[in-house]
């Protein structure tokens, strides 16, 4: 049996992902704040934890993340900026995928094929923002885009099977968009996770690198 490893397994998409993922066969181990200890807002706690996890994973999924940071609301304009909540939403968004990254070099196999995916966000593209707003998030995002490019192509060179894509699970129903959902049209968790961990699987090293949807549509960077 394949093995994959959850982080953010208590969230609302994380939670499907891994029903998605057993019903590909996979055995699922989760790793969150209640379920192991990682807590993203302290890096160094974060650091230890992940260095106690041995693996081998065929695949890593990260879905955690915040949409506020420290409390605060993402910001409307670049005037309600906050040193505090931006400081948070990169710690949350940005540094603790990019741990994960770091220790997924000993966690991947490096003969047989293997997925590697961090749930981003369309607003993180620098080149779809046509609107301006929650700078702290769509930064963080953004940064976290260029840490798993970066991370793809050094894979590439030591885990030439491994796939390292950047996804973007649509507007979905969790606790993460409940001030929102009155605005937009929103999916399941369940439509979400079918369709990134489709994405995902129908991938391949070609393809390492890049930012996809959840309908299998790539997402401009
Ligand atoms: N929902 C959407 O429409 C949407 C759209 C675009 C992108 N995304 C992205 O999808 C991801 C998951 O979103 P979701 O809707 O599933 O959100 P969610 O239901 O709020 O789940 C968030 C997950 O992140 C974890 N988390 C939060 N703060 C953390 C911290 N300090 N340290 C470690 N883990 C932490 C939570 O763990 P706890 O259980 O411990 O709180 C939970 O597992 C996020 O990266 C988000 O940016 C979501």
């Amino acid at each position: 049996m394949k093995n994959a490893l959850v982080i953010g397994h208590t969230g609302g998409i994380g939670a499907a992902i891994g029903v998605q993922l057993q019903a590909h066969g996979y055995e699922v181990t989760g790793l969150s704040r209640t379920e192991g200890g990682l807590d993203f807002n302290d890096p160094a706690v974060a650091d230890a934890v992940l260095a106690g996890i041995a693996g081998p994973f065929d695949l890593v999924f990260v879905a955690t993340g915040a949409l506020d940071g420290a409390g605060n609301a993402p910001e409307k304009t670049i005037r309600a900026l906050n040193p505090t909540a931006m400081e948070a939403q990169f710690q949350i968004n940005t540094l603790g995928p990019a741990l994960v990254l770091k220790h997924a070099v000993r966690w991947l196999p490096k003969t047989t094929p293997s997925h590697l995916a961090v749930l981003s966000a369309r607003v993180g593209s620098i080149a779809d923002n046509g609107l301006g707003g929650w700078m702290s998030y769509r930064t963080s995002k953004a940064a976290l885009n260029q840490a798993l490019r970066t991370a793809a192509i050094e894979f590439s060179r030591t885990h030439r099977h491994a796939t390292v894509l950047a996804l973007h699970p649509g507007t979905v129903a969790t606790p993460f968009t409940q001030n929102f959902q009155s605005k937009y049209k929103t999916i399941t968790p369940q439509q979400s996770a079918a369709g990134l961990v489709n994405t995902l699987l129908q991938t391949g090293p070609d393809q390492t690198g890049t930012f996809w949807d959840w309908t299998g549509t790539p997402v401009p960077w």
